[in-house]
């Protein structure tokens, strides 16, 4: 695994840029894997930085989210359809056609997740996949578990992930308490894969996830198994780790 140390959130999210702008430079029509959460949106800020900038075009990608809560309409300013609209696809030149999340609306779970299995499928696979890291080691909304799901499914959200995710909603029962979430093997299946973290908070989930032993009760821990992983975290997440 590649680490990349960086002094703060900013230059965290400058580096990622340099990373997910590489990629689309080198193949126009990539596939992006895309995440939402607080640590990808200054990333995002960089990307359209440099679209405004002329020094990107995302005319020929596609992009395929992670996750999505279920019973959230795209509408719903907390839904990672509409996060994703807002805090990227609106600013820049991708065809929204071509923008990929969980359809949050389709009550039966079954067809929602063999639908987005099928997306995956039709685009060819992904080239670069973008991760944030949950608290309690979750990527996507793979949360610890017994297994590592393979495919799309619809998980629980657990207490820890729920709580985490209120700040972003009125109050602790608005979060929702299930999401659709891409599987493991669908993550693992991604050609590279970019992983950013910050903050002292993720310390010890770092600490676990990329040195401790690789167990589904640590989702992230199986990027260990990864052959093309690049963490870029700030200096508070990477402290725990000696090198
Ligand atoms: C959510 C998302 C994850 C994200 C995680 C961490 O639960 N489903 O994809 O990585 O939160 O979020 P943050 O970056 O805000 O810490």
């Amino acid at each position: 695994m590649n680490i990349i140390k960086t002094d703060d959130y900013n230059r965290m999210s400058c580096m990622a840029a340099n990373y997910i702008a590489a990629q689309v430079t080198l193949k126009p029509n990539c596939v992006l894997g895309l995440a939402t959460g607080s640590s990808p949106v200054g990333t995002y800020q960089e990307l359209i930085r440099r679209y405004q900038a002329g020094d990107l075009d995302f005319s020929k990608v596609t992009s395929i989210n992670l996750d999505e809560y279920k019973g959230l309409s795209p509408e719903n300013d907390q839904s990672y359809r509409y996060f994703m609209n807002t805090n990227l696809f609106d600013h820049i030149n991708i065809d929204k056609k071509c923008t990929y999340v969980p359809d949050g609306l389709e009550d039966n779970a079954e067809k929602a997740c063999a639908d987005y299995d099928a997306v995956i499928e039709r685009c060819g696979g992904i080239d670069l996949q973008l991760l944030g890291l949950g608290n309690n080691g979750h990527i996507g909304f793979n949360e610890p578990d017994t297994i590592f799901p393979k495919q799309t499914h619809c998980v629980d959200l657990t207490t820890s992930t729920i709580e985490a995710n209120a700040r972003f909603f009125d109050s602790m029962d608005k979060v929702p308490k299930q999401a659709y979430t891409m599987g493991i093997q669908s993550i693992m299946m991604a050609k590279r894969i970019l992983v950013i973290v910050s903050g002292e908070g993720k310390a010890q989930i770092v600490k676990d996830a990329f040195t401790g032993p690789v167990t589904p009760q640590v989702p992230a821990s199986i990027l260990q198994m990864h052959p093309d992983v690049t963490l870029i975290a700030d200096k508070e997440a990477l402290s725990l780790l000696s090198f």
